[in-house]
């Protein structure tokens, strides 16, 4: 199996690796490609930098998903079946929506959206952004509108954290202290907790206030009435990101403490059951083996003597790039060791200022997918 096979064959592809490498500008150049070869395909972009959003004209927190216009998608070829549609997430936005859908009623998603406390918490409650982005790959999903999702994640450690982050959510909710807001009925403590519950909010009530207090333990109430349809959607999430349909791809630069970054997420994958598809060594010269010697352009100069001075810097800085393409396709061999049947160790290369128009991306992709 080749990129290209992954591109044709899989409903989603997600991108992770270390801060900076280059996750978001692989997703949306690996969208680009697959709609290019005729596929529906929607990139969710995480924070993408301000010339690729500028690139691919992404409006900066919409709503939804922006469709690229087809005479820029296909320049330079025959317009396709495919399509392409990027969405920048917001967070915020996405997880919104969530409370709305999963709300009992509209009065309910009020209760929590317009609750002043909605704001702090969300920034509070772990894993809620993270969620957000796993919530928005799923309801697409649902929709079928794609064939192709491709989800590039944050800069961290904890990016594959979504999948988990209902689990976290749910801990944040059990917390003892938080269930002093819950309503009592709702909280699960005997005669002594409700006794316990009662001081924790007297106290905090001739703290914070009596309204403050009621107000946090309405949002809780609201709240806690979410958890069922976040652990259903988690499951299933998880139930789709460790099919055949998906692949992880690693994206990683030759150097050292990225590579070990990648690794990490190897195992971890590994750890969590998800199909681990390969590694993108990204801007690398490791495919850059037809260098010329300036040597043997000398062999044609009749006078290589004279020549012979004015190119020794030449030459040696020839030989810094021999070494530096040789370098990285020693990183690449060993990158391809070991792995898994099927999956891939390709390498992008650097693309300098070629990435500030569409077609830089265009041709980023076509060298992914054709390496
Ligand atoms: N192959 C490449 N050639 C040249 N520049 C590149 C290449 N890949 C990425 N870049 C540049 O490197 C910078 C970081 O890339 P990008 O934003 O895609 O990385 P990221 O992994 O998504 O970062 P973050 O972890 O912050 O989300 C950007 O300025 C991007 O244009
Ligand atoms: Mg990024």
């Amino acid at each position: 199996m080749n990129l290209q096979s992954l591109l044709r064959e899989k409903r989603v592809l997600v991108l992770c690796g270390a801060g900076g490498v280059g996750k978001t500008t692989t997703a949306a150049a690996l969208g680009v490609a697959a709609a290019r070869a005729g596929r529906k395909v929607l990139v969710l972009t995480i924070d993408p930098a301000k010339r690729l959003a500028e690139a691919m004209g992404m409006p900066e927190g919409g709503a939804e998903p922006t469709p690229i216009p087809p005479e820029r998608l296909f320049a330079g070829q025959e317009p396709g079946p495919g399509r392409l549609d990027v969405w920048m997430l917001d967070p915020r936005v996405v997880f919104e929506r969530f409370v709305r859908r999963l709300s009992s009623s509209p009065e309910a998603a009020r209760t929590i959206l317009e609750n002043r406390l909605y704001r702090f918490l969300s920034d509070l409650v772990a894993g809620m952004q993270e969620y957000a982005a796993a919530e928005a790959l799923d309801n697409f999903l649902d929709e079928g509108g794609y064939e192709l999702i491709v989800l590039d994640t944050p800069p961290s450690r904890h990016a594959l954290d979504f999948l988990e982050a209902p689990g976290r959510l749910a801990r944040f909710l059990d917390d003892r202290i938080v269930s002093v807001f819950l309503p009592e009925e709702k909280s699960r403590g005997g005669r002594l907790w409700r006794k316990t519950s009662q001081l924790v909010g007297n106290v905090l009530g001739s703290i914070f206030g009596e309204s403050f207090t009621q107000e946090m333990r309405t949002f809780m109430g609201a709240f806690s009435g979410l958890f069922a349809g976040i652990r259903l959607r988690a499951d299933r999430l998880r139930s789709r990101l460790t099919s055949p349909d998906a692949a992880f791809l690693l994206v990683t630069s030759p150097e050292g403490a990225s590579l070990s970054e990648a690794a990490f997420f190897r195992d971890m994958l590994h750890e969590k059951g998800l199909p681990f598809a390969g590694f993108v060594l990204n801007r690398s010269w490791a495919r850059e083996d037809g260098l010329t010697s300036p040597e043997a352009l000398l062999r044609h100069v009749e006078d290589a003597g004279a020549a012979r001075d004015g190119v020794e810097a030449l030459i040696r800085l020839a030989d810094l790039e021999r070494a530096r393409a040789e370098a990285h396709r020693g990183v690449l061999a060993r990158l391809a060791e070991k792995l898994p049947a099927g999956a891939v160790a390709v390498a992008a290369p650097e693309a300098g200022g070629e990435l500030e128009d569409f077609g830089g991306l265009v041709r980023l992709g076509e060298a992914l997918a054709t390496s």
